[in-house]
């Protein structure tokens, strides 16, 4: 219930800002006592809001801190389904966890998690996603596409092109898509997009999107590993990058990419994943679970899947490390 309060009087602050609401107005909006409300400002302070009060007046928002809490996302989103459902944490072991489990339960397409660190992010291969707190977006959306199973890398691919589209929007920055779905700037890793999937039969259960970008992290921070292969948008832009608003216009590109999906179908995707990818028609290695295979990325096909030209004829690859030779 306070929590519930908190969140409720921080919707009011945000939708008044810049102006002052009333001690009155807000007690009698929340339903709870001026106390109440004092208590209630005191706790959003200590989380970084800054919040002047002034006699006769009442509250005015002057500041909001870096958060992506669900009150910060709502106020910059324009989705029917995506986002309007969503649990978030400040710590937790990763993301696609909590994700799995409200899939279970039976939460609607669209519900996302999303936190603000992570202790366990993981990343394809098994391998691991570096996700320091406060400086990047770790989120999973929830899908529950009537496709069939064989059809699910479609989700991947368009997945890729819906994030490139919302970062280039808020960043103005050119990002290139790496198959199956890295996005890179200048070269370098920006985001990473992680499909996990229940199902049986030939039917899909529900699908998890995980999405990890890297927004704000200062290059000092970056594991000596990473920072040759890495980067975040800060870095290329010389700025911070406000999450909550970049969280929005993913989701609101996602939403569209996927609704024209499931009204068209998958060949204008292509084309245009085709397009923004910068490996097509270029020489590359293709490290897969079978083996390394070098060639020359000629397209994709109907699945999904990449088809690289060897001194051996064409080969399809459905999962694979890929980089340019
Ligand atoms: C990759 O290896 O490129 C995919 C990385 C995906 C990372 C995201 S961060 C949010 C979600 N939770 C996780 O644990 N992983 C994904």
């Amino acid at each position: 219930m306070g929590q519930n309060i908190r969140d409720r009087l921080l919707s009011l602050l945000i939708q008044y800002q810049p102006q002052f609401v009333s001690g009155e107005e807000i007690s009698r909006e929340l339903g709870c006592s001026r106390a109440a409300v004092w208590k209630h400002i005191e706790e959003l302070r200590q989380e970084g809001y800054e919040i002047e009060a002034r006699p006769r007046s009442g509250y005015r928002l002057l500041y909001r801190p870096d958060r992506v809490a669900p009150e910060e996302i709502a106020y910059h989103l324009h989705t029917k389904k995506f986002g309007r459902e969503i649990r978030y944490q400040e710590v937790v072991a990763s993301t696609q966890i909590l994700a799995h489990q409200w899939a279970r339960e039976g939460a609607v397409e669209g519900s996302l998690v999303v936190a603000e660190e992570q202790t366990e992010g993981r990343g394809r291969l098994g391998r691991s996603w570096y996700s320091p707190p406060r400086s990047g977006v770790w989120m999973s959306l929830i899908l529950r596409p009537p496709i069939l199973l064989t059809e699910a890398s479609h989700l991947t691919l368009l997945a890729s092109l819906g994030v490139k589209q919302g970062i280039e929007r808020v960043t103005g920055l050119p990002i290139q898509i790496k198959w199956p779905n890295d996005l890179l700037v200048h070269g370098k890793k920006i985001c990473g997009i992680l499909t996990e999937l229940r199902g049986e039969q030939d039917q899909i259960h529900y699908v998890i999107l995980g999405m990890g970008i890297n927004v704000n992290t200062p290059e000092k921070n970056w594991p000596e590993e990473l920072r040759a292969i890495a980067t975040s948008l800060a870095i290329e832009l010389g700025g911070p990058v406000h999450r909550a608003s970049l969280i929005a216009a993913i989701l609101e590109e996602l939403e569209e990419v996927y609704d024209h999906y499931l009204q068209s179908g998958f060949s204008k995707i292509k084309a245009k994943w085709e397009q923004s990818s910068g490996i097509i028609g270029k020489q590359i290695v293709a490290r897969t679970p079978q083996g390394v295979i070098t060639g020359i990325a000629e397209h994709l096909n109907d699945q999904g899947a990449l088809i690289i030209r060897t001194d051996r004829g064409l080969v399809s690859v459905h999962s694979a490390d890929v980089s340019l030779k």
